[in-house]
This record gives structure tokens, sequence and C-alpha cells, in this order.
């Protein structure tokens, strides 16, 4: 089955097609964020000036005709209002103009399915990493199918939490990459380590590396932030994979493109017998594909929404997302 997914909950304006199983497909533009971060009505502005040329990008790339679309999926949420509305209004366009199915996706449940799939997992613990999301989740079938939040931020999520240090020291671009680069031969200083059974907190340990500028070596705080946001992450996916008695662990998200994340949590798996497994950067970073996965899945569970009914939700809570 030709599905097509429409990601616009943030930075990036994606289209992914999947035939079945197979991406045939993954477009994305990205506004740049420059060293001030993301304005939500110039980011939305971004995303209709690129939604057209994006999606012509991708029915090139997959080598079909628009026409052959049987599905669309877009993200229904969470994500920045304005932007999430261009998403859903070129995805009703083009289910209205071809008559077909539409599936509004949860945008984090999409993430975490990509990477399944990547990682060959059936039902892992799942780390879920972004700019506004940091949770522990596992699928559960009771009372209902539904990922269950294990644990979460107390406050920002880890993604935003770096972006918020690079705008501190107006790093460009102002992402978490930006601050592993500067992180690389940084050493460690003491910074403040919050983690509460599996749920943890970043602000103070923001504010405090943040007061830290001027005083001490940027590359030394970078460092020390990043090893202390990861820890932290860690030992509470730790004790979510003991707790729950799972063999299996998968990171996904845009901060999941970090390496040393990745090592870190490689260590915690192999630690405790756990396969550990993630997708490829391109996935793991806003896309269309993940998307187009997520509703092609949906659709052929014979779950579909009439496009009369569709809308967003900025706060969407990934407890309540359609699963299959
Ligand atoms: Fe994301």
């Amino acid at each position: 089955m030709l599905v097509i997914g429409i990601e616009s909950s943030a930075h990036t304006f994606g289209v992914g097609i999947v035939d079945g199983e197979r991406i045939i497909a993954n477009e994305k533009s990205s506004y740049n964020v420059g060293t001030w971060g993301m304005i939500p009505s110039k980011v939305a502005e971004f995303h209709i000036s690129n939604a057209r040329a994006t999606l012509e990008r991708a029915v090139e790339r997959a080598g079909i005709d628009l026409e052959e679309i049987e599905g669309v999926g877009y993200t229904m949420g969470p994500g920045i209002g304005p932007c999430l509305q261009v998403g859903e209004l070129t995805a009703k366009t083009i289910a209205a103009k071809l008559n077909i199915d539409i599936v509004p996706v949860h945008h984090g449940i999409a993430h975490i399915e990509i990477a399944k799939k990547f990682a060959k997992l059936k039902a892992p613990i799942a780390l879920y990493v972004s700019g506004g999301n940091s949770q522990i989740l596992k699928l559960v079938e009771k009372p209902t199918k539904h990922y269950a939040v294990l644990g979460e931020t107390f406050d920002i999520g880890v993604g935003n939490m770096l972006d918020n240090f690079a705008r501190s020291l107006k790093l460009n671009p102002a992402w978490g990459s930006s601050v592993a680069k500067l992180a690389e031969g940084g050493k460690y200083i003491p910074l403040p380590y919050t983690v509460k059974g599996t749920d943890f907190a970043f602000t103070g340990l923001l504010t405090s590396a943040v007061e830290k500028i001027g005083k001490a070596d940027p590359k030394d705080i970078a460092f020390s932030l990043q090893e202390t946001a990861f820890s932290m992450l860690c030992e509470a996916t730790e004790r979510s994979l003991l707790l729950t008695n799972s063999r299996e662990l998968c990171v996904c998200g845009g901060v999941a493109q970090s390496k040393r994340l990745k090592e870190m949590l490689s260590d915690v798996a192999k630690e405790n017998g756990a396969r550990f497994g993630y997708a490829p950067d391109e996935f793991n970073a806003d896309n269309g594909a993940m998307i187009a996965y997520a509703a092609e899945k949906l659709i052929e569970k014979g779950i579909s929404v009439p496009v009369k009914k569709c809308g967003i939700e900025q706060k969407y809570r990934i407890d309540r997302g359609l699963v299959w």
C-alpha cells in the first residue's frame, strides 16, 4: 500500500512515502534555527513556502504519480500549533483531492515505531528524547493497547535544555549537536543531577550550567552538561529496564542522533543483558517517512478518520496516541 506522511511539528517540513514496509522517499526542508531558535510564526511561514516543493521532490524520488497514493498520514501533535496546522492542511488537501483515507499520527509513536522497525525489536523499553519530549515508554496491552509512560521529565525536554544552553553560548546552529562538538575534549566539573525513580528534571542543571558561562571553560561546561544529562537519562532507563524485566531497549527522537548518548545506553543494555537498537540518524531527526510508516500500519488495521474530523493537538499525550 502506498502511503504518504507529512511531518511539520517543529523546524522540519518532511514528506515521506512508504510502499508497505519499504521507505521509498523521505524528503525534508528544515528551518535554520541560527543562534536565536524557533519563532513559531516564522517557522510556519517557512513550512508554507516549502510544502509544495518538498512534496514534489518526495513524489519524484519515489518514482510514482501522486494519484497512486492510497493513504495519507500527518502529525497531529504534539508540536508547535502554527507548524502543525501547515502539515494538517497539506494532508487534508491531498486526502480530499484523491478521496483517500487520512490518519492523524502521534509524533512520538512514529519515532518509536520507526526505531523498532530498523532495530528489529518487538517490545522494547523506548527512551524517546527530542526537543520538547523526554520520556521512557513501553507498549502495554491493558486496559487498552497504548504506550505507557514509565518515566518522564518533570520540566523541559533534554533537547530543549541543550538548545537553550547553545543559545546562551550563541553557538550556531543553536542545537544539541553544536554542544556535542564543543564538548569534545572537555573535562568534568560537577553539576546538579536530578533523578527521582524513573523521572528526571533538567532546569536546575541548565541554570547551573548557564551560570558557569564566563567563569569556566565553555568546553568543560558543555562536556559536563552533556555527561550529567545523559547519565540521568541512563539511570532512569536502567531502572525502567529492571522494573519491567525487559530485554530490549531502543532510543529515538532528535537527541538519539547523539553518538555519546547511544554509547552510554549501549553500556546500560549490555550490563542488563538487553538488546539495544535505534534508527539511522535520518529517521531520528524529524521526518515524513516515520509518519507514513505509522499511518500505513494504522490504515492496514482499519483505522482512519474522516477529513472533517481531523485536527491538531499541541499537547497530544503519547498515552492517548493511536497504536496498532
Ligand atoms: Fe521529533
